[in-house]
């Protein structure tokens, strides 16, 4: 059922944007022979691009999971980009047509109610102006454009390091200086290779940390991409060890296969679970919890038998489980899941995301009471395979 309404809405959308494009070409152009070639131009490219995102969605369930940069860059990529490009001309072009609406009607109102004499005067609007006014109708594409091809070229490359040194109150001596990299979301799919993800191996070993910390949604939409997600993580080289947590799509997509590959790279997959790990001879304890949109989280278990002075670590895909922790003294809970938003629009200076409405942990370093919570913004994508004012992140925390 969810198909369907995904399936329909794509498609509803790529109908209204032609049907927008043929509109604007026609209040442009006044000679035929440019108008139809419009036409057939625009309805070529929104075709290709169609295509290709079909192509794609065919291959990241097929058993053929390479292809060459061409194909990728000139082909796979561009389609992705579109679905998620067209989706915010829909709702731009949607906004700007309500408000249009709502003006006209609000300005009829308003002279009913003041008793104004309303009287329907044709203004002569020259061509000219006509033309202007499309035309500032039509600039309105350029932003979302502009920032999708951005988003997926420059922002989507480029990683950056977050280092946070976190100072808590009773740390034992001899856990200062700790050092935990955070990799979560890399969303392994078609729109994210393997050659990205040897890029965040090779920086997070730079980082020279004694734990890495997995904190879920390794593949996106496709089981299989668990392969060269983990040839990539497997070359993770941490002092003491790689402890991950499970994410939403790994749940839905193919646990199994997700936890089998994981384990085949030696990394310790905690569920509902803990492990003592020692560091400067001194005994810390690390637990991961279930997710709780397909599994069954369960708090108590994660932290059984661990000593209630012990420091503790909660790897939790997804932050809502954050208060639950706070409660039960976990002075530090790792989470990824919300991409940081993904795409963040500039309103006024404060970067607005869809996320948070639902979360107040959108990204970052959240403290309460004496326990923190850090949310990582990931590195790969859902929807869109791009990224606005969030680019992809890996942190390293440095316990003080
Ligand atoms: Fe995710």
């Amino acid at each position: 059922m969810f198909y369907i309404f995904i399936i329909t809405f794509l498609v509803l959308v790529q109908i209204y944007l032609i049907f927008k494009s043929y509109s604007f070409i026609s209040d442009f152009f006044n000679s035929k022979k440019i108008k139809k070639l419009s036409y057939l131009i625009i309805t070529i490219i929104i075709g290709y691009l169609n295509f290709s995102f079909i192509v794609s969605i065919t291959i990241s369930h097929s058993n053929n999971l390479k292809s060459s940069d061409l194909f990728y860059y000139g082909f796979l990529y561009p389609g992705g980009v579109w679905q998620g490009m067209s989706i915010l001309l829909f709702f731009i072009f949607l906004l700007k047509d309500k408000l249009v609406l709502f003006y006209k009607y609000f300005m009829y109102i308003m002279k009913k109610l003041y008793r104004l004499k309303y009287k329907e005067t044709k203004v002569n609007v020259s061509e000219s102006r006509r033309k202007f006014l499309k035309g500032l109708s039509a600039s309105l594409a350029l932003p979302p454009i502009i920032g999708s091809v951005y988003g997926a070229t420059m922002q989507s490359s480029n990683f950056v390091i977050n280092k946070k040194r976190i100072k808590f109150c009773f740390l034992p001596d001899k856990l200062k200086g700790l050092k935990i990299a955070q990799l979560s979301d890399i969303h392994a799919g078609i729109y994210l290779r393997k050659k990205k993800i040897l890029e965040a191996v090779e920086i997070t070993n730079s980082l020279n940390p004694d734990i890495i910390a997995l904190t879920g949604d390794y593949v996106s939409n496709s089981g299989r991409y668990i392969y060269p997600c983990i040839e990539a993580l497997s070359l993770l080289r941490p002092k003491l060890g790689i402890y991950s947590c499970i994410g939403n799509h790994d749940n839905w997509v193919n646990r199994d296969l997700i936890i089998d590959g994981l384990k085949s790279a030696e990394i310790k997959i905690l569920i509902n679970e803990n492990q003592k790990i020692e560091y400067n001879g001194y005994d810390f304890y690390i637990a991961g919890i279930e997710d709780p949109w397909y599994a069954k989280p369960d708090l108590k278990k994660t932290l059984k038998y661990i000593p209630e002075d012990s420091f503790k670590i909660l790897l939790s895909h997804q932050p809502i489980l954050f208060d639950d922790a706070e409660k039960e003294k976990v002075n530090l809970t790792l989470s990824g899941h919300t991409h940081g938003g993904q795409i963040a629009i500039p309103v006024l200076g404060m970067p607005l995301n869809i996320v948070m409405f639902v979360t107040p942990y959108v990204s970052g370093l959240f403290l309460k009471n004496e326990s923190y919570l850090y949310v990582n913004s990931g590195i790969g994508f859902t929807g869109p395979p791009f990224r606005m004012n969030v680019p992809p992140e890996i942190t390293l925390i440095t316990l003080v």
